[in-house]
């Protein structure tokens, strides 16, 4: 049975739906992320699983039990839920041990089992020398911990977390994500983690929902998001990609503007007569491929940067068509209105549509 159940989950404001029949099932101690653009739905969703929102329409379960619907709500403190807020709040007058002990003191935990857990906890997130500061003697990543041990501390049955690490700079955002999955790893609460940042997600997910103007486009690994990506905005919002129009016929696929056809790979066959493919910049290469790859058709340079790790080449294929963006090593040094072949692993071409 699933931990978590969304069934047709809905929300209105007026005429516009901002949560359009979303349905997801997680199982029990799994991190399953909600990534989409601002504005997409997100905390919306957030607050519906833990109570602060109403839905118009549809259920939520916890262990099979509807804890939300149109005719019965279950309010968010009998939920067995913690949340931390996009704009994380940690009380400014207490100190850090008194912040994440605050949700033990108000289920009436005992004073000595409190300071024990409060304690473990604090090693945990590694702010054990820090239990007597304020949060202004914090840093930001510190600040982000404390909350992050305050919602952990009171053992949820689920964990709901909206864009965590937003207050955080790059370098301290990797850190602290690498940090949220080890703790995931360490207590496998189940998790709703809510963010905008693909990277983010990527390195903490055990799956993602992408969510799309209050719609579910896809649930599924970051592997199969990255690499078979069912919808164009998938492919674009996962990492850069070409999408591009062809159509299959008699076991090749033909793509717009490369002339010669990519054979088919498991899960195409059928002819279309009209499709979009997605292909990442790193699947296509330019003079030569590697075993495997196929030619596509020839091409000229029309636009290169380079950034340290690997060329990024803008090519327009002779043939027509949009041109393609392809990512070479940096000894591979190509002049603009160079001409070249472009080749592609069959393998790496996902039908988007
Ligand atoms: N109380 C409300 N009344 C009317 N519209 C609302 C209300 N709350 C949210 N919205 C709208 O619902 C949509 C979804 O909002 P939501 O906060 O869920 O987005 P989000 O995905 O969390 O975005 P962000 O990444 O910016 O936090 C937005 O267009 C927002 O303007
Ligand atoms: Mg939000």
């Amino acid at each position: 049975m699933s931990k978590l159940e969304l069934k047709d989950l809905r929300k209105n404001y007026g005429s516009a739906s901002v949560v359009d029949g979303v349905s997801l099932q997680l199982r029990r101690g799994e991190l399953v992320t909600l990534l989409g653009p601002s504005g997409c739905g997100k905390t919306t969703t957030l607050r519906m699983i833990a109570g602060f929102i109403e839905p118009s329409a549809g259920a939520i379960l916890v262990d099979g039990r509807e804890i939300s619907s149109p005719t019965r709500s279950v309010a968010p403190e009998h939920r067995g839920m913690s949340m931390i807020f996009q704009s994380y709040a940690i009380w400014p007058n207490m100190t850090v041990a008194e912040n994440v002990g605050f949700g033990l003191q108000v289920r009436k935990t005992p004073a000595a089992e409190t300071a024990q857990r409060v304690k473990e906890m604090l090693d945990v997130v590694k702010l054990g020398p820090y239990a007597q500061r304020y949060p202004a003697e914090l840093s930001g990543g510190q600040q982000q911990r404390v909350a992050l041990a305050r919602a952990m501390i009171v053992r949820p049955e689920v964990l709901l977390l909206d864009e965590p690490l937003s207050n955080l700079d790059a370098n301290l955002r990797e850190e602290m994500a690498a940090e949220i999955r080890r703790l995931h790893d360490e207590f496998r609460f189940t998790t709703v983690y809510v963010t905008h940042d693909q990277t983010e997600a990527m390195a903490i997910s055990d799956r993602i929902a992408v969510l799309h103007q209050g719609r579910l486009e896809q649930i599924d690994t970051p592997w199969n998001l990255y690499n078979r990506p069912q919808t164009p905005f998938v492919a674009g919002f996962i990492g850069k990609t070409n999408l591009v129009q062809g159509a299959v016929q008699g076991g090749h696929m033909r793509l717009d503007g490369l002339p010669d056809g990519i054979p088919l790979q498991a899960g195409l066959e059928g002819d279309r007569a009209s499709l979009q493919a997605s292909i990442r910049p790193q699947s296509l290469y330019l003079g030569s491929g590697p075993d495997g790859a196929v030619p596509l058709g020839a091409v000229s340079v029309v636009g290169r940067t380079y950034l340290g790790e690997y060329w990024h080449y803008l090519v327009q294929p002779s043939a027509g068509g949009a041109p393609l963006k392809v990512h070479a090593a940096p000894s591979l040094v190509l002049e603009i209105g160079q001409q070249s072949m472009v080749y592609v692993d069959p393998h790496a071409v996902a039908a988007v549509q």
